[in-house]
C-alpha cells in the first residue's frame, strides 16, 4: 500500500509573514476554511505570541475548524507555548509547534547559546508544550546549514522528551534536491527513534528549489510536506503547495505516495488567496497562473484540439478550473446562477446567494456576457465582509490634461441613523483627488502604501479590481473594490480598507 504523506499548510503563518500578503481575522478565517475545502492535513494559523490579532486569529480558526489540525508556532520559551496553547484550546485537533536554530551561525549570532544549551532548551521546551498538548512539532531553524551529527543529537533529544512530528527546515533556501536527500536519508539512518516520529521537510525558494528540495526529501522517506498555496512566504516564499501537490499526482509512480488533498480545490484556493491579498499570481506560475493552461502556438493548438494529451500532462478540471463555456447573462435566473457557481466549487448559503445575485445582475446590465473570472470576483467579496462604517453614495471627478484633477465625494456613515458626508480635494491626478476627499471625510491620518488596478476580463466593459493598501501606526490595511468603471473601483477600495482599518482598530481596543 501507498506511504501516506501528509499536507502540512503555513499559508497563514510563513506565508502572511511576506511581504503584502497580510490579513485580518476575517480573511485568514475565509482561507482556512478553503484549506479545509482543499483538505489539507495541517493548517498553520499563525504565531500565537506574534500579536494580539495573530492570536485572535488562531483561537477563531481553532474553534471553526473541525477537519484539519490546527497550529500554532512559538519560539523554544514558555511564554510562548502559553500563548500558542491558549489559542488552541477549543482545536479539535491542535498542534504545537515549537522551534529552535541549530546551525553554528544562528546559535553563535542570533540565539548567543552554546549548542549544550540549545539541546537543554529542545529538551525543556518539547516536554513543556507536551504537557499541554499530545502533538508537539519540532523544527530545527536552519537545519540544512546544521552540522548533521549534532542535528541527530538535537533531534533524538526532542523525540525522547515527546516530539510527534520532526521537521528539518531549509530556512533560507540554501539546499539542493541531491544534498537534501542525503541529509534526509542520514537523518533517518543516525537517529535512532526517527521512527516513531513524522518526519517533516519546509522549504523556502532563495534559489528557486523549494519544490524540487522538498520532493527530493518526499523521495527519501518524509512523511509531511509543509507548503503554503501560491508559495507565498518570507523572501522569495515557501515550496508551492499546488505544484508539489500536482507532481505527486501526476507523477504517481515516481512517488508511490497517497495524500488526501483535493486538488479540485487548488486553483480556488490560489485564486481566493490572491483576491484577499491583492498579491496577484505571475500568469505563467506552473498548475495556476493564467498561462499554465493556455495554447498560444498554433502548432500546439492544432495538437491539443487533435488530441489534449498533446501538450496537456493534466486536465485543467483537475484543478478545478472550469472549462465550461456556459454563458451567463442579463436573462439568466438564479437557478442558472447558483448552478453554474457550484459547477466553479462555490456553495454559497441563501444570504449570500441574494448579495451574489443582486451584484450579477447589477453587472450584466452593464456587461453583455459575464464570465466566470468576473463571477469569481463577485462572490470572493463576500469574503472579507466587515461592518461598513462608510458607504459610497456618490462621485464627481473632473479632470484632464490642462486642468487640476478635482473629485468631490459623498460618503453615508454609520449603521441605522446614517449621516451624508461631502468632500472636495484636488490632487495629481483623478484617483488621487477622489482618496483626498474621502481622507477629509474620515478626518483620520494614514499612508497610502499602494495602489494598482487590473483589468478582470478582457473587453470595453471588463470589470476592473483595485487593490490599495493603507498603513496607520505600522499595520496594513488592505481594501479592493470591483466595478466596470476603474474610478468607482478605486474609491470604493478606499473605502473598504478604511472601513477594515476602523473595524480592526476596534477590535484590538477591545483587547484583541
Ligand atoms: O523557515 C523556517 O525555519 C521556519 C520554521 C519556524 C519552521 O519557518
Ligand atoms: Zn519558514
Amino acid at each position: 500500500m501507498s506511504r501516506r504523506v501528509y499536507i502540512f499548510d503555513t499559508t497563514l503563518r510563513d506565508g502572511e509573514q511576506s511581504p503584502g500578503c497580510s490579513m485580518n481575522i476575517q480573511e485568514k478565517l475565509e482561507v482556512a476554511k478553503q484549506l479545509e475545502r482543499l483538505k489539507v492535513d495541517v493548517i498553520e494559523a499563525g504565531f500565537a505570541i506574534a500579536s494580539p490579532g495573530d492570536f485572535q486569529a488562531i483561537k477563531t480558526i481553532a474553534e471553526t475548524i473541525k477537519d484539519c489540525t490546527v497550529a500554532s508556532l512559538s519560539r523554544a520559551n514558555a511564554k510562548d507555548i502559553d500563548r500558542s496553547a491558549e489559542a488552541l484550546k477549543q482545536a479539535a485537533h491542535p498542534l504545537i509547534h515549537t522551534f529552535i536554530a541549530t546551525s553554528d551561525i544562528h546559535m553563535q549570532h542570533k540565539l548567543k547559546m552554546t549548542p549544550e544549551e540549545v539541546l537543554e532548551r529542545t529538551r525543556t521546551m518539547v516536554a513543556y508544550a507536551r504537557n499541554y498538548c499530545p502533538n508537539v512539532e519540532f523544527s530545527a531553524e536552519d537545519a540544512t546549514r546544521s552540522n548533521p551529527e549534532f542535528l541527530y543529537r538535537v533531534f533524538e533529544t526532542a523525540i525522547k522528551a515527546g516530539a510527534t512530528v520532526i521537521n528539518v527546515p531549509d530556512t533560507v533556501g540554501y539546499t539542493t534536491p541531491d544534498e537534501y536527500f542525503e541529509l534526509i536519508r542520514k537523518i533517518r539512518e543516525n537517529v535512532p527513534n526517527i521512527d516513531q516520529v513524522i518526519l517533516s521537510v519546509h522549504c523556502h525558494n532563495d534559489l528557486g528549489m523549494a519544490v524540487a528540495n522538498t520532493l527530493a526529501a518526499l523521495r527519501a522517506g518524509v512523511s509531511q510536506l509543509e507548503c503554503t498555496i501560491n508559495g507565498i512566504g518570507e523572501r522569495a516564499g515557501n515550496a508551492a503547495l499546488e505544484e508539489i501537490v500536482m507532481a505527486i499526482m501526476t507523477r504517481k509512480q515516481n512517488f508511490d505516495v497517497e495524500l488526501r488533498v483535493d486538488t479540485a480545490q487548488l486553483y480556488r484556493s490560489s485564486k481566493l488567496l490572491s483576491n484577499i491579498t491583492g498579491v496577484v499570481v505571475q500568469p505563467n506560475k506552473a498548475i495556476v497562473g493564467a498561462n499554465a493552461f493556455a495554447h498560444e502556438a498554433g502548432i500546439h493548438q492544432h495538437g491539443v484540439l487533435a488530441d489534449r494529451s498533446t501538450y496537456e500532462i493534466m486536465t485543467p478540471e483537475s484543478i478545478g478550473l472550469n472549462k465550461n463555456t456556459m454563458v451567463l447573462g442579463k436573462h439568466s435566473g438564479r437557478h442558472a446562477f447558483e448552478e453554474h457557481l457550484k459547477t466553479l466549487g462555490y456553495h454559497l448559503d441563501q444570504e449570500e446567494l441574494d448579495a451574489a445575485f443582486a451584484k450579477f445582475k447589477m453587472l450584466a446590465d452593464k456587461k453583455k456576457i459575464v464570465q466566470d473570472a468576473d463571477l469569481e470576483v463577485l462572490v470572493s467579496q463576500k469574503a472579507v465582509e466587515i461592518p461598513e462604517v462608510y458607504k459610497l453614495d456618490r462621485f464627481v471627478i473632473n479632470t484632464g490634461n490642462t486642468i487640476t484633477a478635482t473629485a468631490s465625494v459623498r460618503l453615508r456613515r454609520g449603521n441605522g441613523e446614517e449621516e451624508l458626508i461631502e468632500k472636495v480635494s484636488i490632487g495629481d491626478g483623478p484617483v488621487y483627488a477622489a482618496f483626498k476627499a474621502i481622507e477629509k471625510i474620515v478626518g483620520v491620518s494614514f499612508v497610502l502604501e499602494d495602489y494598482k488596478v487590473r483589468s478582470v476580463t478582457e473587453g470595453q466593459d471588463a470589470l476592473g479590481e483595485a487593490y490599495v493598501k493603507i498603513r496607520r501606526n505600522g499595520t496594513i490595511f488592505t481594501g479592493k473594490g470591483v466595478s466596470t468603471d476603474i474610478f468607482e473601483a478605486s474609491v470604493l477600495s478606499y473605502i473598504n480598507a478604511i472601513n477594515k482599518m476602523i473595524y480592526e482598530e476596534k477590535l484590538e481596543a477591545e483587547g484583541g
